[in-house]
């Protein structure tokens, strides 16, 4: 169990927990229509299982499906140029999406994700994301739900890696 010792807790389990059900609730009240959650891999899966149940104890039945985008090389630095790694199956026009991702940095994965459904014809494009980085924001994006505010630094854990660690943690932490 050396891995628990190197991080430190930013966000415990129950913590994370509250604020999944509190985005479920606020989601449930934005009276959206054949709603299509798309989460973007990789680091978005922990998230979106445990938002997914949540809308469904709020009598919510979501589509799901995925797309894969890479903006980073393995490291930490953002290349600033977004890939489809893979693509999401189902026509998204007249629907309502809920992008699902990590984290909100600089915007530019979840700015190319919107725009690419927007130009699908999808009728609504939210976004939910756990983190929030402020003053990293590139490109004009809005989150319209928000886990929490994150400091400025590295993060890892509850689907959010380093060099492929530590994405199984339950909680958010940062590495020591
Ligand atoms: P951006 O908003 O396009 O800059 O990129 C956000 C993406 O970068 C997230 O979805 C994460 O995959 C990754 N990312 C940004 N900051 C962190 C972090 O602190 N830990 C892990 N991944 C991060
Ligand atoms: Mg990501």
């Amino acid at each position: 169990m050396s891995t628990h010792r190197e991080v430190k807790v930013l966000f415990s389990e129950a913590e994370i927990a509250a604020r999944v059900e509190a985005i479920a609730d606020a989601i449930q009240k934005a009276d959206l229509h054949n709603l299509l959650v798309v989460a973007v891999l990789k680091g978005s899966f922990m998230f979106a299982a445990d938002l997914l149940r949540a809308l469904h104890r709020k009598g919510m039945q979501p589509q799901v499906e995925f797309v894969h985008l890479s903006s980073y090389l393995e490291g930490t630095v953002s290349q600033g140029h977004i890939t489809i790694l893979k693509d999401i199956e189902s026509d998204v026009s007249g629907r309502d999406v809920l992008l699902v991702d990590d984290i909100l940095e600089s915007g530019r994965t979840l700015a190319f994700a919107k725009d690419l459904l927007v130009a699908r014809g999808a009728h609504r494009v939210l976004i939910g994301v756990m983190l929030e980085k402020p003053g990293k924001r590139a490109v004009q994006v809005n989150a319209d739900f928000v886990g929490f505010k994150s400091p400025d630094v590295f993060v890892v854990g509850y689907g959010m890696d380093v060099a492929h660690n530590y994405r199984e943690l339950p909680f958010i932490g940062v590495v020591s």
